[in-house]
């Protein structure tokens, strides 16, 4: 679509979650013209939904090194170690930061901040609000923070495109807004650098704890400027999460690891505790460990969920520690004080995503990525619990940085060559991807998300084979030939709006998620294979890494 209206700036930030509103933040403190653009409203995205907290070495007696461990532990062989260890030393004093710009931890009775256990984790190091509240507080801490700054903000904002200079260079991105106000309709923000903040995709499957915006925008959109995607097979399934049915679809609640970390145990319908045994951590096990723990008792039991039995908690602990889980299982009939609570795992975090080194840079020069949208490589193949959060924040920071140095520096070819080398212990392959993106990309009709989730849950979910991820691509690639055969022969495409552009996205992602989930023919972090049951380090020490021809037609 042509841009009705344009503006200019220096950055632009797409996306409102910590990442972005760290990275927006930063940047205007530096003194550049900084835009958040953002699909929904400020606070609609995941941060607002995370629960457990914010892992760092903030407790007496715990280091970066043994942060820098479970993380590396977590993602199973694939983690940057670079990339973890700038993680976890530079995040005690990022969570400080953002206790500065005006966030509230919990507490202990001497005034220091109470820290909890998830999974992968050996010691307490994660710190949370209100309970149970934590990217609630986060979000709105940041979302006061850059009102009070008076950063330019465009809501309802669905960012289509990046715009490119002669050189490749991001020189901005075109939106869609749909709102009612200055900026109406399809415009453009022009910009000499773009960062990435979107978020994840979460909502590519049936059952998910992400929000409904959750849709893979920026991945889609990377993909079609021509930046290298990685990891994507990597789709975090969250252990815990409030079963309410087989045919429950959309946003499911999240029952936060933290409240194993306080000691629940999983229990099947007997109440056998079956991850004991399992590993030496139990019911605190790595989520992806803990994630196949039930779905393999669940298969042996021909058991729809499990059960996370916390009882023991009595009703003040429930009520002062978790009450955002307390009063979600009490609005669907379920209450933990006296019961257990019925789970089941769910689609939650994408480990993979946009490729970026060390400042947050994508191969498209000027182009950054934070948050869950990037691949930074701290992650691996399988993100340890409470460490995205963190990797929002640090990330963010260092993206913000990078833009300042080059802003003053005149640095007009800010490039990956700079940057530290990335990664060399675990080689990158491209991933052939039988797909053709063309500039004039058929937009789906809404009704495609229902169809694009119900192949994924089905071929791409919890387990995987051959022969269900062939069948899910097949079936995506069907839902592609249509409405590519409506543009070519009628020239029709569905309406531009949201639910349009979400489904083409989604559908974009889908595709290349399954691509890389059929080639990567071994089991590893929560990638799980049922005809390739075991991790084989000789072949598959390696990331695969998708990227588009932008031009092709
Ligand atoms: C949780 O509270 O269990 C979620 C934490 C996370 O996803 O890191």
């Amino acid at each position: 679509p042509v841009p009705g209206w344009a503006r200019e700036s220096d950055v632009i930030v797409v996306g409102s979650g910590v990442a972005g509103l760290t990275a927006a933040l930063r940047c205007a403190a530096s003194g550049l013209r900084t835009v958040v653009v953002t699909k929904a409203r400020l606070d609609d995205g995941s941060t607002r939904w995370a629960q457990g907290g914010i892992a760092a070495a903030l407790g007496e007696g715990d280091t970066p090194a043994q942060h820098l461990d479970d993380t590396l532990v977590a993602g199973a062989g694939l983690c940057d170690e670079e990339a973890v260890r700038t993680l976890v030393t530079e995040g005690p004093d990022a969570v400080r930061r953002l206790i500065e710009t005006g966030a509230h931890f919990d507490t202990a009775d001497s005034g220091e901040i109470e820290l909890t256990r998830e999974g992968g984790h050996h010691r307490r190091r994660i710190a949370h609000a209100g309970g149970d509240a934590t990217g609630a507080e986060i979000s709105r801490a940041l979302v006061d923070a850059v009102r009070a700054r008076g950063i330019e903000t465009i809501e309802n904002a669905l960012v289509l495109d990046l715009l490119t200079d002669a050189e490749g260079r991001a020189a901005g991105v075109t939106l869609h807004v749909m709102g009612e106000g200055q900026h109406d309709g399809v415009g453009a923000v022009h910009a000499r650098a773009v960062v990435l903040a979107t978020g994840g995709m979460g909502q590519v499957f049936s059952a998910t704890t992400n929000p409904s915006v959750s849709t893979g925008d920026g991945v889609a959109l990377a993909l079609r400027a021509g930046a290298e995607v990685s990891d994507l097979e990597f789709v975090q399934f969250h252990p815990t999460v409030l079963f309410l049915g087989p045919d429950a679809e959309g946003q499911q609640p999240l029952v936060s690891e933290a409240v194993r970390g306080e000691g629940a145990h999983l229990v099947d319908a007997d109440g056998v505790r079956f991850m004991v045994g399992q590993h030496e951590l139990a019911e605190l096990a790595p989520r992806d460990i803990v994630a196949k723990g039930i779905t393999r008792r669940m298969q042996e039991l021909g058991a729809e969920n499990m059960y996370l039995d916390a009882r023991h908690f009595g009703a003040d602990m429930w009520a002062n520690r978790f009450p955002t889980i307390l009063a979600a299982c009490r609005a669907h009939g379920i209450d933990p004080v006296t019961e257990p609570i019925p789970v089941a795992p769910a689609a939650h975090y994408a480990s993979g995503g946009v490729r970026t080194d060390h400042h947050g840079r994508t191969t498209v020069p000027g182009l950054y990525a934070c948050g869950e949208v990037a691949c930074t490589g701290v992650h691996g193949a399988n993100r340890l619990a409470s460490n995205s959060l963190l990797e929002g924040l640090v990330y963010a920071e260092r993206i913000a940085a990078d833009i300042a140095r080059a802003a003053t520096s005149h640095d007009t070819a800010t490039s990956r060559d700079t940057s530290a080398p990335r990664d060399t212990a675990t080689p990158r392959e491209p991933v052939p991807v039988a797909y053709t993106e063309t500039p004039a990309h058929p937009l789906l009709p809404p009704e495609a998300r229902l169809a694009i989730q119900r192949i994924m849950t089905d071929g791409a979910g919890v387990l995987r084979s051959a022969a269900s991820l062939t069948k899910a691509a097949r079936a995506l690639d069907e839902i592609h030939a249509a409405a590519r055969g409506a543009l070519v022969e009628n020239g029709k495409t569905a309406e531009p709006g949201t639910d349009t552009w979400e489904a083409t996205n989604l559908l974009c992602v889908a595709r290349v998620l399954v691509a890389a989930a059929l080639r990567r023919e071994e089991t590893r972090g929560c990638h799980w294979r049922e005809d390739h049951a075991e991790r084989d380090d000789d072949t598959w020490r390696r990331h695969l890494v998708v990227a588009l021809n932008p031009d092709r037609t």
